[in-house]
C-alpha cells in the first residue's frame, strides 16, 4: 500500500485527504514541555537523537497524523556552517550576524555537526514501522530555503523588515549571491542526507517569500530552490519535495512551475481553490489559518470543510497555512482532525 501522502504528491486526489500541521511537535503539547523542561539549550535540545525521536513522534502518536515532521530546526544549517546561534528564552533565535564578505566567505559546512539528525530519522523510521499507529505515516524532512535562512544569518534574529539582507541584496549583488551558494550547497547535502538516513518526503520552508522585492525574486527564491530540488533529485530520483513559499502572492505560479518541486505550500492569506498551476499534477497543502486551530470550534470545522471542498478530486494535503500557534488546545487538534477524516 502506497502512504496517502505520497500518493498525492504522486499528483493523485485522495479522500479525504491526508492531513498533517506545521509545528505538530511543540510547545502546545504538554509532552514537549515535560521533555525540553529537562533541555535548557534548545540547539542540544535538536542534536539529542532520543529526545528529537520522541518529540518527533508526540504529535504522531496522540493524533493518528498522516506525517511525522522531523523534529529540527532550519537554523541547524548556520549552525553547521560554523554560524554562533543561540535561542534566548522567550525571545527567540539570535545569531552572531554575517555581513561582510569575509564573514560569508568564513562559512564552511560541516555536514558532522548534523549527524545527530541522521541518527534521530533512522530512530523515527525504525519506531514508526514498529507501531500499528503510526505505521501508514510519512516522515518528512526539512530544511529552511536560502532566503529565509539567510535573513536570520544577516539579520542576526528574527522579527525584522529584512532591511539588512535586502540592502546586502541589492548593494552587493556578489556577496549575496556567495552566499546563496554556499546555502544552495549545505542544504543540497543536508537534504540528500536525510533521504539517505530515510526521509521520505521534504519540505522547504521559504517562510520569509513575502519580503523578498520582485526585482530579487529569481535570485532570491526561484533559482536557488530550482538548484536544491535539482540536486536533491539527482541522488534521489523518487524523493517528493514540497515547498512552502509563504506570503508569495502572484508568485505562487511561477515557484510551482519553475523550482521542480512536486507540491506547494499555501498560506492562509491565499485562496487555494482558486489556484490553477500548469501541471496539475503538482500537489497543494495548506492553509487553514493557525487562529481558527487556536478559536476552534464550528468555525474551525467548518472553515477547514469548505478548504476541502474547494480542493475536491485535486492532489491536496490538509494544513494549516503556518505553525500551529503555542497556546492551541490540543483537544482542537484532535476536533479538526476528525472533521477532516468525515469529508
Ligand atoms: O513540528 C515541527 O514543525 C518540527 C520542528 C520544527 C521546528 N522549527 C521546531 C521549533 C520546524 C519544521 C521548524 C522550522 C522553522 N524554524 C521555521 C520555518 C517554519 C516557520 O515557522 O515559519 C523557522 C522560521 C524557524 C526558526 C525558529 N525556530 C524560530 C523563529 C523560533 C522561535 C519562535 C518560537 O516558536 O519559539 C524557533 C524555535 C523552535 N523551533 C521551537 C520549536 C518547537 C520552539 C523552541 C522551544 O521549545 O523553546
Amino acid at each position: 500500500m502506497v502512504k496517502k501522502l505520497l500518493s498525492v504528491l504522486g499528483g493523485e486526489a485522495v479522500s479525504p485527504p491526508p492531513v498533517w500541521l506545521m509545528r505538530q511537535a511543540g510547545r502546545y503539547l504538554p509532552e514537549y514541555r515535560a521533555l525540553r523542561a529537562n533541555a535548557k539549550d534548545f540547539v542540544a535540545f535538536c542534536l539529542n537523537p532520543e529526545q528529537a525521536t520522541e518529540v518527533t513522534l508526540q504529535p504522531v502518536r496522540r493524533f493518528g497524523l498522516d506525517a511525522a515532521i522531523l523534529f529540527a530546526d532550519i537554523l541547524l544549517v548556520p549552525h553547521a556552517l560554523g554560524q554562533k546561534l543561540w535561542f534566548a528564552e522567550g525571545e527567540g533565535p539570535r545569531l552572531e550576524p554575517v555581513r561582510a564578505r569575509a564573514a560569508i566567505s568564513g562559512l564552511h559546512y560541516d555536514s558532522a555537526r548534523l549527524e545527530p539528525v541522521m541518527q534521530t530519522i533512522r530512530n523515527v523510521r525504525a519506531a514508526m514501522a514498529a507501531d500499528a499507529r503510526m505505521a501508514d505515516a510519512t516522515l518528512i524532512g526539512f530544511a529552511g530555503a536560502p532566503w529565509t535562512v539567510a535573513s536570520y544569518m544577516i539579520e542576526g534574529k528574527g522579527g525584522t523588515d529584512h532591511e539588512t539582507i535586502r540592502a546586502l541584496a541589492w548593494k552587493e549583488p556578489e556577496s549575496f549571491a556567495l552566499l546563496m551558494d554556499i546555502l544552495v550547497d549545505a542544504t543540497s547535502r543536508y537534504l540528500i542526507a536525510q533521504g539517505d538516513a530515510g526521509a521520505e518526503a521534504l519540505q522547504l520552508f521559504e517562510s520569509w517569500a513575502g519580503t523578498v522585492p520582485a526585482g530579487l525574486f529569481e535570485v532570491a527564491v526561484l533559482k536557488p530552490t530550482a538548484r536544491i530540488v535539482a540536486n536533491v533529485k539527482a541522488a534521489h530520483p523518487g524523493l517528493p519535495v514540497i515547498g512552502f513559499p509563504r506570503a508569495a502572492g502572484s508568485w505562487l505560479a511561477r515557484y510551482a512551475a519553475e523550482t521542480g518541486i512536486d507540491g506547494v505550500g499555501v498560506d492562509q492569506m491565499t485562496d487555494i481553490g482558486a489556484i490553477m498551476l500548469d501541471n496539475p499534477k503538482i500537489a497543494l497543502q495548506g492553509n487553514l489559518d493557525p487562529v481558527l486551530l487556536l478559536a476552534g470550534g464550528d468555525a474551525m470545522r467548518g472553515e477547514a470543510a469548505r478548504i476541502v471542498e474547494s480542493m475536491r478530486g485535486r492532489p491536496f494535503i490538509f494544513n494549516l497555512g503556518h505553525g500551529v500557534m503555542q497556546p492551541t488546545p490540543p483537544e482542537h487538534v484532535a476536533d479538526l482532525i476528525a472533521a477532516i477524516r468525515t469529508t
